[in-house]
């Protein structure tokens, strides 16, 4: 392939990708993370809440464990119950993982009424 040919195709796929992302609050819902993470109250999961206070600073180190490439830091004794969940996850686009892991901090800035969008 000519280069341009090949960085036709890399813009037309992140195009694509951006054009289908879902957001994080939709990828929360549709795969049930809901069951185990309730706003506020601690369940079989952390709340949301706790998962929003140990990740608010770490970003990045939130969507790498999404993404099956870090530790969990919460709860580990119970690990093997969420990685399970996390395979459920494979196939999302790199933003995805984003706007979840951002979904997952600001839902804690949300049930503070702080007009944090939801639509990440
Ligand atoms: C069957 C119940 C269950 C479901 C469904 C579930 N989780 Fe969990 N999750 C847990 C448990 C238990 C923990 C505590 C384990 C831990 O912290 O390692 C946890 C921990 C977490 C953590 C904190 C990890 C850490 O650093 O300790 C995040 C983030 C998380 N879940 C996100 C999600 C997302 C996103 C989904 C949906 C794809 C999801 N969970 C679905 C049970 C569940």
């Amino acid at each position: 392939m000519k280069k341009s040919t090949i960085k036709l195709f890399l813009a037309t796929t992140a195009l694509v990708s951006t054009l289908n992302a879902a957001t994080g609050a939709e990828i929360f819902q549709s795969n049930g993370c809901a069951m185990c993470h309730q706003k506020n109250t601690e369940g079989v999961g952390p709340s949301l809440q706790t998962i929003s206070m140990y990740y608010a600073t770490k970003e990045d180190a939130l969507v790498a464990y999404l993404q099956g490439r870090g530790n969990p830091i919460i709860d580990p004794s119970k690990a093997s119950l969420m990685n399970q969940q996390l395979l459920k996850l494979k196939g999302l686009f790199d933003e995805e993982f984003r706007s979840l892991a951002r979904y997952l901090i600001n839902s804690n800035m949300q049930n503070q009424n702080m007009n944090i969008p939801n639509n990440f």
